[in-house]
């Protein structure tokens, strides 16, 4: 949801932020723009995704070594040239770059207006370039203060000013920022793989903090303009990892990696024949005996994670769970008692309604666990403990490998609690062990047998309508199967648990529509599903299956089936999504979307 890079050095800043940028473009992508500070500020910003602006403004050509830039994902503003970053102040000496939204804009508006202040933009965002240059009476650093006091909501910033050329400001509450150190020169970013190529060094700053850094050294306050030690850390990953390494797309790289995501994320946790969370997960044995429910927050993808962890917690811990919206979870008064524990799902770590759930649920006395795939994230960080996902950076905006590791941790969670609770017995951990460890294998051949599914998609690329059947465990997968689809190919997909189909969706049913049902055999409603599969034949439907490999009797019944290999029932949904994400993918490729970046959709939603 916007992103923002920032340089200072001794190096031609523009080109290094305009990099960092088509790093970040995931993040939002209607319109970008850079400032630079050479013996003035200046500025080039335009509508489009950064190649489009590029061709137009030329953004790398502006001279100087201290730059800001950033690409927008609109929400304070249309998408026109005056709301695109970087906004100046009236002088055009002062110019931000922001991400997050600035809640009591209007009434800050008003002010600055009423004492002359002049507005280019329609965006929340122009309000504090304004509002430091009121404060401004010749300290930089002690204006953002001033300003930053006054704001309400969430803001990442980066701050240039032509007064003081020498440094670059930044700003963090809520929305994520981090800093990297390089030798005599400093960055700004968003997230990390806008600055990985160049320094593997990281600060990730802290909420209402202001750093002023320059190329040789960063200074961190908080807004009573108290000095903070800056936490330097040190990022592993590989920078080839945020490259598409061959691949066409993102989002077919990291469908790819899923083997290779699993069996990281079950690396380590895994002691002899038992699951070992302790040092992650952080509570006694007898405080997992005391949880008296669990409630699992989380958005999008990341909540069809958590639908499967609630079949999984349920069948194996005997727990019992709930699944919320982040988004509603904060705004209904939730009960929750002192042995209730909250898991919040996010991939990216950052989404605010996640975010903003934990800390309802943190004022409530609760105990938080997080599963987040990026390590030092807001909501890693908001959280009592982590057990992270160890999918790599997921750079394609339809989550694909966070979904599966995600449905991983959850399932080693519900094994490392089941034993515990002494639900399970050693013998069936060891059972359940030894089927996670043969996922990797059955998922690469599900991966190498493509065809079927770009049959498919060829056959039914046109189409304008979709259902997703699934029940049981299999219900979040169909869930997860019609939001791939409609993210990427924009064709409308609706999940519905199978025998909910009856109850209205049916009316739906034509020659035209098909409907992808996932039913592998293992389970106690698989009859009942065929029963359901029937009767959308009975009214002209067309039938995809996802079924277990051999299935005979399915294959009769549909007029498509893709196959995945028999694993049990609970780990189904991590090799029955696959085919799906494949499907999606195929036939956004066919209908010619940018799979990648579709459109509206950003990849980190912070704001709420
Ligand atoms: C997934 O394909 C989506 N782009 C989206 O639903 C996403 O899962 C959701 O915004 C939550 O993100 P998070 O996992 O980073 O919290």
């Amino acid at each position: 949801m916007c992103g923002i890079v920032g340089y200072i050095g001794n190096k031609k800043a523009a080109p290094i932020v305009l990099d960092g940028l088509k790093k970040l473009e995931y993040r939002g992508y209607d319109s970008c723009g850079i400032a630079s500070c050479c013996t003035g500020i200046q500025i080039k910003k335009g509508v489009g995704k950064i190649e489009e602006v590029e061709k137009i403004h030329t953004l790398a050509d502006i001279e100087g070594n201290l730059a800001i830039g950033h690409t927008r994902w609109a929400t304070h503003g249309g998408v026109t040239d005056e709301n695109a970053h970087p906004h100046s102040d009236c002088s055009g000496k002062i110019c931000i770059v922001h991400n997050g939204i600035i809640e009591n804009y209007e009434s800050l508006k008003q002010d600055l207006t009423s004492k002359g202040h002049k507005f280019k933009s329609d965006t929340d965002t122009e309000i504090i370039a304004h509002l430091i240059e009121e404060y401004n009476k010749g300290d930089l650093k002690e204006a953002i203060f001033q300003a930053l006091k006054k704001v309400e909501g969430a803001y990442a910033l980066g701050i240039i000013s032509s007064d003081e050329p020498d440094k670059l400001f930044a700003a963090r509450k809520e929305s994520p920022l981090i800093i990297g150190v390089g030798e005599g020169e400093g960055f700004i970013a968003s997230d990390v793989p806008a600055i990985v190529n160049h320094t593997k060094k990281v600060m990730y700053l802290q909420n209402e903090r202001v750093a002023v850094i320059t190329k040789d050294d960063i200074e961190v306050f908080d807004l009573e303009g108290n000095k903070k030690k800056p936490i330097i850390r040190e990022i592993l990953w590989d920078a080839a990892l945020i490259e598409k390494q061959g691949y066409d797309h993102f989002m077919l790289k990291e469908i790819n990696e899923q083997p290779k995501a699993i069996e990281e994320t079950i690396n380590g946790r895994i002691k002899g024949d038992k699951v070992d969370l302790s040092e992650e997960i952080k509570l006694t044995d007898e405080e997992i005996k005391k949880i008296s429910n669990i409630v699992i927050v989380a958005c999008g993808t990341s909540w069809h994670a958590g639908l499967v962890g609630e079949f999984m917690l349920e069948e194996l811990a005997r727990v019992p769970v709930e699944v919320e919206y982040a988004s509603e979870f904060r705004y209904r008064n939730p009960v929750l008692g002192k042995n209730s524990l909250i898991i919040a799902i996010s991939q990216s770590g950052e989404t605010a309604d996640t975010l903003a759930a934990i800390k309802e649920a943190k004022a409530k006395g609760c105990r938080i666990i997080s599963i987040c795939n990026v390590m030092a994230s807001s909501i890693a960080r908001e959280s009592d403990s982590v057990v992270l996902t160890h999918a790599g950076p997921e750079i394609g905006v339809a989550s694909t490998k966070a979904f599966t590791s995600q449905l991983i941790v959850l399932y080693l969670i519900t094994l490392y609690f089941g034993k515990i609770r002494g639900i399970l017995d050693d013998f069936i951990v060891k059972c359940r062990i030894r089927d996670l460890r043969q996922l990797p294998l059955f998922m690469r051949a599900v991966l190498e047998d493509t065809e079927k599914i770009k049959d498919i998609a060829e056959t039914y690329y046109n189409t304008s309508n979709s259902l997703y059947l699934g029940r049981g465990i299999e219900y979040p997968i169909a869930l997860e199967g019609a939001l791939k689809l409609k993210e990427i190919s924009y064709i409308h997909a609706e999940g519905y648990p199978a025998a909910e189909m009856k109850h209205g969706p049916i009316a739906l049913i034509d020659k035209n529509m098909p409907v992808v049902v996932v039913a592998t055999q293992d389970n106690i409603t698989y009859n009942k599903v065929l029963s359901n599969i029937e009767e959308v034949k009975a009214r002209g439907g067309i039938i995809i299956t996802v079924a277990t490999k051999g299935d005979k009797v399915i294959a009769s019944k549909s007029d498509t089936v893709i196959y995945i290999p028999k694993t049990s029932y609970i780990l189904s949904p991590v090799l029955a999504v696959v085919p799906l994400q494949l499907l999606a993918y195929y036939i956004a490729l066919k209908r010619g979307c940018n799979v990648d970046k579709p459109r509206n959709l950003a990849k980190s939603v912070t704001v709420e």
